[in-house]
C-alpha cells in the first residue's frame, strides 16, 4: 500500500486489461475510484465513477496535476480502509492532465467530488492513504480497530 507506482511506459493489451479489471473491481465494490496500487500492481493507472448512472467510466494513465486552487473539506472514505469515514482538506479545483484509456493525451478540469476523487486516488498511487492526513490520535484508533477486524476475518477464514 505504499510503494512508489511506476509510470506506464505504453498502453498496450496487458494495461487496457488492467483497466477492465480495475473497473470491474471498483463497480463491484462498489466504489467511485480506484488505484492500481489497491490491486496490488504498481503502476500509475486510475479508474474513477462518479456518475448515479454508473456508466461514466474515466480512466487516467500516468495522471499528473497540473493546477490546483481553492480549498475543499469533503468526507471521504476508501476501499483500502473499510468502514472509515472523515474529512480531509483537498484541492477545490485541479487540473490533470493523463493518458486515456487507448493512451491519448488530454487534460481534464475537475471540481467537487470529481476532484476529490482524483487526488485521494493519485495519492494511492504515491503510496499514500487518506487516513494519513488525519491526527496521529485518529489513525491509532483506526488501526487499531482495523487490526480487530482482521483478527475476527481471520478467526472466520
Ligand atoms: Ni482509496
Amino acid at each position: 500500500m505504499h510503494t512508489l507506482a511506476a509510470p506506464v511506459r505504453e498502453v498496450d493489451d496487458e494495461v487496457r486489461q488492467l483497466v477492465r479489471d480495475m473497473a470491474e473491481t471498483m463497480y463491484a465494490a462498489p466504489g467511485i475510484g480506484l488505484a492500481a496500487t489497491q490491486v496490488n500492481v504498481h503502476r500509475r493507472v486510475i479508474v474513477i465513477d462518479i456518475s448515479e448512472t454508473r456508466d461514466e467510466l474515466l480512466v487516467l494513465i500516468n495522471p499528473e496535476i497540473v493546477a490546483a486552487e481553492g480549498l475543499q473539506e469533503c468526507e471521504e472514505g476508501c476501499l483500502s480502509v473499510p468502514g472509515v469515514y472523515e474529512k480531509v482538506d483537498r484541492a477545490a479545483k485541479v487540473k490533470v492532465r493523463a493518458l486515456g484509456a487507448e493512451g491519448k493525451p488530454f487534460e481534464l478540469d475537475a471540481e467537487g467530488l470529481l476532484a476529490v476523487c482524483i487526488q485521494h486516488e493519485i495519492d494511492h498511487l504515491e503510496g499514500k492513504v487518506f487516513v494519513e492526513y488525519l491526527s496521529r490520535l485518529k489513525q491509532t484508533r483506526i488501526r487499531a480497530r482495523m487490526q480487530k477486524q482482521s483478527r475476527r476475518a481471520a478467526a472466520a477464514a
